[in-house]
């Protein structure tokens, strides 16, 4: 439904161009938002959801995992003369890690990605960030379960959720509020890409889920984009440094 919740307001999405990300970016647009930054890899990717957000998007290329790029965006946001009100530190990579073979370079793709990643971008940008504004970060259902072959991503995701506590005090006199969002499995394409799954794994994923997961079922990206939009919004005005579990219940039972 069409709202104006966020008018005027400006959105920060990393990792915009798919799933979660892009869905947040389509969410925060339908409430009213007058400019969704987004980011990614992939030029590509870019120019599809630049073209799928429409003329209030501006999507930016740089790889969070290097600071030189973290500060293209801050720098872009700057020369349009904006500032942010809500920042979605959103981008992150998932691969299965055996414990026993995992190679360095697996170790810090994680780590550079999601952690240097997520604490880069939001030092960063902090100074366009408004009094009162928002910032959510996007942990995961796994910093709080013991998944088979997922340690690496796992302990990038409880460092992810760590960031909220300290940054929520960090931040008290802007009164900038800090949570964290931590979804359940989620159908975005990270299941393909990053973590290798095939169809057939997809449907072994998808029963096992029906029978742990109270909801029975994985989540869609409109899903955890609703959490997301309800902790930047003013409904949320006393929720600060909490991890918001849309997991269906997962990692609740
Ligand atoms: N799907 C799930 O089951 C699930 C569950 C819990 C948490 N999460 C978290 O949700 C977040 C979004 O994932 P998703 O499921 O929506 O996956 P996705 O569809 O693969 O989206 C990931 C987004 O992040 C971008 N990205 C990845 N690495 C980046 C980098 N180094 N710099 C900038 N952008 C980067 C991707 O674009 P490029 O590849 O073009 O850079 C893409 O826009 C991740 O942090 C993930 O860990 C997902």
């Amino acid at each position: 439904m069409q709202t104006q919740e966020f008018q005027q307001q400006s959105i920060l999405i990393t990792g915009g161009t798919s799933g979660i990300g892009l869905a947040s970016a389509q969410a925060f647009l339908q409430k009213g938002a007058k400019c969704v930054y987004i980011t990614g890899r992939d030029k590509q990717k870019l120019d599809q959801a630049q073209s799928l957000l429409g003329s209030k998007a501006v999507a930016i290329q740089a790889d969070v995992a290097q600071l030189g790029e973290i500060d293209i965006v801050k720098r872009c946001i700057e020369q349009r003369g904006d500032q942010l009100d809500v920042v979605f530190a959103n981008a992150g990579i998932a691969e299965n890690n055996v414990i026993g073979t995992t190679s360095e370079q697996q170790f810090d793709a994680m780590f550079d990605t999601n952690v240097k990643g997520v604490f880069f971008t939001v030092q960063s940008v902090l100074p366009l960030i408004r009094q009162g504004g928002n910032i959510i970060l996007n942990a995961s259902v796994a910093a709080n379960k013991g998944m088979t072959n997922l340690s690496v991503y796992s302990a990038s995701k409880a460092a992810v959720r760590s960031f909220a506590r300290t940054w929520c005090s960090d931040l008290k006199e802007r009164k900038i509020r800090v949570n964290t969002i931590s979804p359940g499995v989620t159908s975005t394409p990270i299941l393909q890409t990053g973590l290798q799954m095939t169809e057939t794994h997809i449907a072994e994923l998808t029963n096992y889920l029906s029978a742990v997961v109270p909801a029975a079922r994985m989540a869609q990206a409109e899903e955890i984009a609703a959490a997301v939009v309800f902790l930047a919004s003013p409904s949320a005005s006393f929720v600060n440094g909490v991890e918001l579990s849309v997991d269906g219940g997962f990692a609740q039972v």
